[in-house]
């Protein structure tokens, strides 16, 4: 068989890993689609490093190719072509370029390692946010707003914001890849960080980003940026938010919720512990722990059975419920939300 078509039968083995490929990345879940300041100083940081490496890629492979073709061994060539071994003019070369290629992406890089370690704890145009990273879920706090929520984190457009992150057990990490984040949280000492975000609203999702357990590829957050008016709006609904079901079936579900001692873990509206995802404002987010499209037959599917949906989790199996109970603790649960 030509040594050629051995070749060949791996293309379609390539155009098939480049079709199932395509199936990657998230169009929020992903840091060139920078938003922010922060995001679009570490993009240009990566198109730097990235147009230097093409180029040191391509001028070696092109002087491999010349020189593996210059100088093949010819037909009757008795002896060694010139050898450049020692040559000072070629050391000095190879010894230089690299240094002026590293100096152009260490001025930049060092730089913003510097600025991004700016405190603006004290500033008062920004918006502090302590994020507390559980198995498997996220506490966000805003000590100045006097709010606490769980797996969305709202923020205004065009702001600033200074995160302060710990953990309650194991090491998380932070990562908000389209507003620029990432860092440790680790349990007992606080790191902190700033990013910023952009004048696009839409929800961006966050991930956490090191190894914490059986969820830790479930450990999704949201960051929901929406119009400085709308956080306003939001910001008073959560300040404000009440535990008064408005219907007699929710009312009937708060009943069980207590039966059950939820409340032991879960707050609402600032009544309650705080060891499990704070409910305040619960039907509003995005996701129900942070995977599940938010609505009823889910509500239903994680109180029975959380371990089904999230392996690992601290929350308890519900399934001893009636199904009476069980509607109705789900009905007081999709009537927690801010504007009634
Ligand atoms: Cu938390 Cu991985």
């Amino acid at each position: 068989m030509n040594r050629w078509q051995h070749v060949w039968r791996i293309v379609p083995i390539i155009a098939l890993l480049a079709i199932v490929l395509t199936g990657c990345g998230d169009p929020y879940l992903s840091s060139i689609n920078p938003q922010g300041s922060v995001a679009e100083q570490q993009f240009d940081l990566l198109i730097l490093v990235g147009i230097l490496m093409t180029l040191v890629v391509l001028v070696v492979a092109t002087l491999f190719v010349i020189i593996l073709i210059r100088f093949r061994e010819k037909q009757g060539q008795t002896g060694y072509p010139k050898q450049v071994e020692g040559s000072l003019r070629l050391e000095i070369l190879w010894t230089v370029i690299p240094i002026i290629l590293l100096a152009i992406i260490a001025v930049p890089a060092v730089t913003q390692t510097f600025s991004l370690a700016e405190d603006y704890s004290q500033d008062e145009d920004t918006i502090r946010v302590n994020v507390t990273a559980h198995q498997y879920w996220w506490q966000f706090e805003y000590p100045d707003l006097g709010i606490v929520t769980s797996q969305d984190l709202v923020l205004p457009t065009n702001q600033r914001v200074y995160f302060e992150l710990t953990s309650k057990d194991v090491i998380h990490s932070f990562w908000l890849p389209a507003l620029g984040g990432k860092i440790d949280t680790n349990p007992g000492l606080t790191n902190t960080m700033y990013l910023e975000t952009s004048d696009v609203t839409g929800a961006f999702k966050g991930k956490c980003a090191e190894l914490c357990g059986q969820a830790h590829a479930l450990m999704d957050f949201k960051t929901v940026v929406v119009e400085p008016q709308e956080f306003e709006t939001w910001v008073q609904g959560m300040t404000e938010a009440k535990d008064e079901p408005s219907t007699e079936l929710a009312q009937r579900g708060r009943e069980v919720y207590q039966e059950q001692s939820c409340f032991a873990c879960h707050a609402i509206a600032g009544e309650g512990g705080n060891t499990a995802p704070n409910l305040t404002g619960f039907a509003e987010r995005e996701m129900l722990a942070g995977i599940l499209e938010l609505n009823k037959e889910n509500i239903t599917k994680w109180v029975k059975d959380p371990q089904q949906v999230k392996g690992g989790v601290q929350m308890p199996s519900y399934a001893h419920l009636n199904e009476d109970d069980m509607d109705a603790i789900v009905e007081y649960l999709m009537d927690l939300n801010l504007h009634k």
